[in-house]
């Protein structure tokens, strides 16, 4: 495919990710010559105001999709199910659902641990954002020290749940202080002045089916069928960017200075690790920021010197979404 003025469409543009997608390409001068935004009927026809102009929404039709060079699909995991493979005979489509992301020849990419696989595919899938945003981290740790285990605690914003779920949040929150009942309609609970340890449906082993995504899609990108992850996935009232705890066995002896070393070179981490300076993670400040931000890093009590403890905060409608598959487009077009 040509690296120069391609034809890119965007179905879900009204979305959380869709609004994101636009912005990060505009903002990575991605070589978009022509741009499509594809909406359901409910956005069709509207105008929206982008970094590249006012624009209007086209309603999506599968065959005005094919069209484009590029596709990327920020709707529901049924959506794409249902239309992914029909669009993909036209473009490369990269899907932002769950749909596809444990198929054997849909490849799951974060460029920055296999976006090689991004050159040989017509349909690739974006990660669950936490799933992202914890590989970041994670991976350079895994080159140099081997991980044995990993155990990933999260603290999940509401704009995890797309707009819908920031729409609930704001309101809940202003209901509550006013006294008034708090709706849940997106959420199981009401979120605002509250968390919530359920997102996505129970299993039959009691996770939920976003905390086995952590482990199905980390053991898939990183090449590592038996790698043990466990993960408890919560939904917390911030609005925008993930945060996770997470705890590691290593193969290898490691000591926190040397975790840090790693980390500071490695691609799309930002060290945050000052705590005498009260420097560390926060969503507040990684929001809107590419890099995931690492830091609290220390020896964890239980593992001793074959293990740490680390906090992470990315945000994913960036690395968890919007960037991370604008990056797989690069890795496409490289
Ligand atoms: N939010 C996150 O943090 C996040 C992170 C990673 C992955 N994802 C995944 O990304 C996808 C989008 O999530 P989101 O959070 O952006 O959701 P969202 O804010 O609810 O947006 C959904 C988008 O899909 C469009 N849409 C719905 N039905 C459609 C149809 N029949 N035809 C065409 N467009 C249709 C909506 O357009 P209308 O304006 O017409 O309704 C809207 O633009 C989901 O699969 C989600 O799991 C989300």
């Amino acid at each position: 495919m040509s690296a120069e003025n391609l034809h890119v469409g965007v179905i879900g543009a009204t979305g959380a990710v869709g609004v994101e997608l636009i912005n990060v390409m505009f903002d990575r001068n991605f070589p978009v010559g022509e741009l499509t935004l594809f909406a359901s009927e409910r956005s069709a026809g509207k105008t929206v105001e982008t970094k590249y102009g006012t624009k209007t929404v086209t309603l999506f039709s599968v065959e005005d999709a094919k069209k484009c060079d590029i596709v990327f699909l920020a709707v529901s995991g049924d959506f794409a199910k249902e239309y992914a493979p029909q669009i993909a005979e036209g473009a490369l489509v990269i899907d932002n659902s769950s749909a596809f992301r444990l198929n054997d020849d849909v490849p799951l990419i974060v460029p920055e641990i296999n976006g090689d696989l991004a050159k040989k595919a017509k349909l690739i899938a974006n990660p669950n954002c936490t799933t992202a945003i914890a590989a970041v981290a994670l991976w350079p740790l895994h080159q140099a020290f081997g991980l044995k285990k990993v155990f990933v605690s999260t603290y999940q914003a509401a704009s995890g749940a797309g707009q819908p779920g920031m729409n609930e949040l704001r309101e809940g929150l202003a209901s509550g202080l006013k006294g008034e009942e708090i709706k849940a309609e997106v959420f199981a609970h009401p979120l605002a002045f509250n968390v919530i340890p359920h997102i996505d449906t129970f299993q039959d082993n009691g996770y939920t089916r976003e905390e086995m995504k952590v482990t199905w899609e980390t053991r898939k990108i990183f090449g590592a069928p038996d790698l043990p992850v466990s993960c408890t996935a919560v939904r917390i009232p911030t609005e925008r960017t993930h945060s996770e705890s997470i705890v590691v066995e290593t193969e290898k002896a490691v000591t926190p200075q040397e975790a840090r070393d790693v980390l500071a070179k490695a691609k799309g981490v930002k060290l945050v690790d000052n705590p005498e300076k009260l420097e560390y993670p926060m969503p507040i400040n990684a929001t809107r920021q590419y890099d995931v931000e690492v830091g609290r890093i220390r020896t964890n009590l239980i593992f001793g010197d074959h293990g740490l403890e680390l906090f992470v905060a990315g945000d994913q409608l960036l690395k968890g979404a919007a960037l991370n598959a604008v990056q797989i487009a690069e890795a496409s077009i490289a």
